[in-house]
């Protein structure tokens, strides 16, 4: 009988995940088994210690106030809006291209979502449209009362353009950083902008959990101190008192334990994050149109997102090498059955909509290495030399 080699995969055809949360386990080790551990031990499943020092934790690694956990990133916007009183009569502007939730919330406290245009450069909301958006909404008989910027794909949206027109405006701003977490303006963390962030623990996103979870970061002890209440019922000073209309949007601890581990590698993470970014500008830019940043931000990297007009013909050449890439959004709000009745800032949004067909994710997250990095990058360059 002849001996047959085992058989391996070449490198060069080696599956390559759009996100690499195996590798991230690995290094993570023992740490994840012992946070779980940690609460079964102690048996304190609902708030309680380990919720606590992950919301100690994750204000000091952003310099802000407060944190108040929540159970996902979408609870984290809509509650600072219940809290803050939105409600029917009142227009909250959102950048038409986002995700889903960004809008969302609005509608759900009864509010009217008004849609504005994104920058060219960037992606986040445009200061001009936003200023249009709030005339439209006042137009239409509606109190503008607050802005949501997005930190689209990982880079902080424009806050310091868009502060000016909020204020001019009479509006306060809520930053939704469900993918934006980590990133820093001129200095500044995420989390210290506007009167509140949003912020998504999603698996896929920069820091996540090992399932669902979000949080809200403030300034504002008022806030803070509502925003506890209603995460738990509407509780007031002592149990069963229910001061508040409330609903049950607690981080779970063990969710909490897990984020408390991730946060100590994240710093080293959104390094290797801006590493390979840095790596597949380095290896695309004079093919393909790759990302902006706006002089003195840093991203998180949530997607490394490249722009062409026939990014469907580069998906398809991508797949055929077992190359995984994502289309984060293929269709503006404005434009989805569910929120296409809702005003615009103009009749046509050109950016968002431009964008919609020509972005495409490639692979991103903390462990990739230059090798699966030249694979994909030689790929993309012979998608331009065909
Ligand atoms: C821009 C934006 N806002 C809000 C959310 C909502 O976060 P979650 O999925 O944790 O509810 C997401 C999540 O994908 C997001 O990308």
């Amino acid at each position: 009988m002849l001996d047959k080699k085992p058989e391996t995969t070449p490198a060069e055809a080696q599956p390559i995940p759009f996100i690499d949360l195996v590798t991230q386990r690995k290094r993570l080790g023992r740490a994840i088994e012992e946070a779980v551990a940690r609460v079964t031990q102690h048996g304190r499943l609902i708030l309680g210690p380990e919720v606590e020092a992950f919301e100690r934790e994750l204000a000091d690694f952003c310099g802000a106030r407060h944190v108040v956990s929540v159970a996902n990133g979408t609870d984290a916007l809509i509650l600072v809006l219940r809290a803050r009183g939105v409600g029917p009569g009142d227009a909250v502007i959102v950048p038409a291209f986002t995700f889903a939730s960004t809008a969302e919330v609005v509608a759900g406290v009864n509010a009217v979502p008004v849609f504005a245009d994104i920058r060219d450069d960037t992606f986040s909301m445009d200061p001009e449209s936003m200023a249009e958006a709030v005339h439209v909404a006042r137009k239409a008989g509606l109190r503008p009362v607050a802005a949501m910027p997005v930190d689209m794909f990982g880079q902080p949206a424009d806050y310091p353009a868009l502060e000016p027109v909020a204020e001019a405006e009479g509006l306060w701003m809520l930053a939704d950083a469900a993918q934006g977490f980590g990133g820093t303006l001129h200095g500044r963390n995420i989390g210290t902008f506007g009167c509140a962030t949003g912020v998504s623990f999603y698996p896929s996103k920069p820091l996540g959990a090992y399932g669902d979870g979000g949080a809200v970061i403030t300034e504002d002890d008022e806030l803070d101190a509502a925003l506890r209440s209603l995460r738990n019922h509407g509780e007031g000073a002592f149990a069963y008192d229910h001061v508040r209309i409330g609903v049950n949007s607690r981080l779970d601890a063990i969710q909490a334990a897990v984020l408390r581990a991730k946060l100590k590698i994240f710093p080293d993470e959104i390094a290797a994050r801006n590493r390979a970014a840095a790596y597949y500008s380095a290896g695309l830019a004079d093919v393909v149109q790759v990302p902006r940043l706006a002089p003195g931000a840093s991203s998180v990297w949530a997607q490394y997102t490249l722009r062409l007009a026939d990014r469907d013909g580069l998906r398809a050449h991508l797949q055929e090498a077992g190359i995984p890439t994502a289309v984060h959004y293929p269709r503006p709000l404005h434009h989805q059955p569910a929120y296409r009745d809702f005003p615009t800032a103009r009749d046509s949004l050109p950016v968002a909509e431009r964008l919609a067909a020509e972005v495409v994710s490639l692979p991103m997250h903390g462990y990739l290495t230059e090798a699966v990095q030249d694979r994909i990058i030689a790929r993309v360059r012979s998608f331009f030399r065909a």
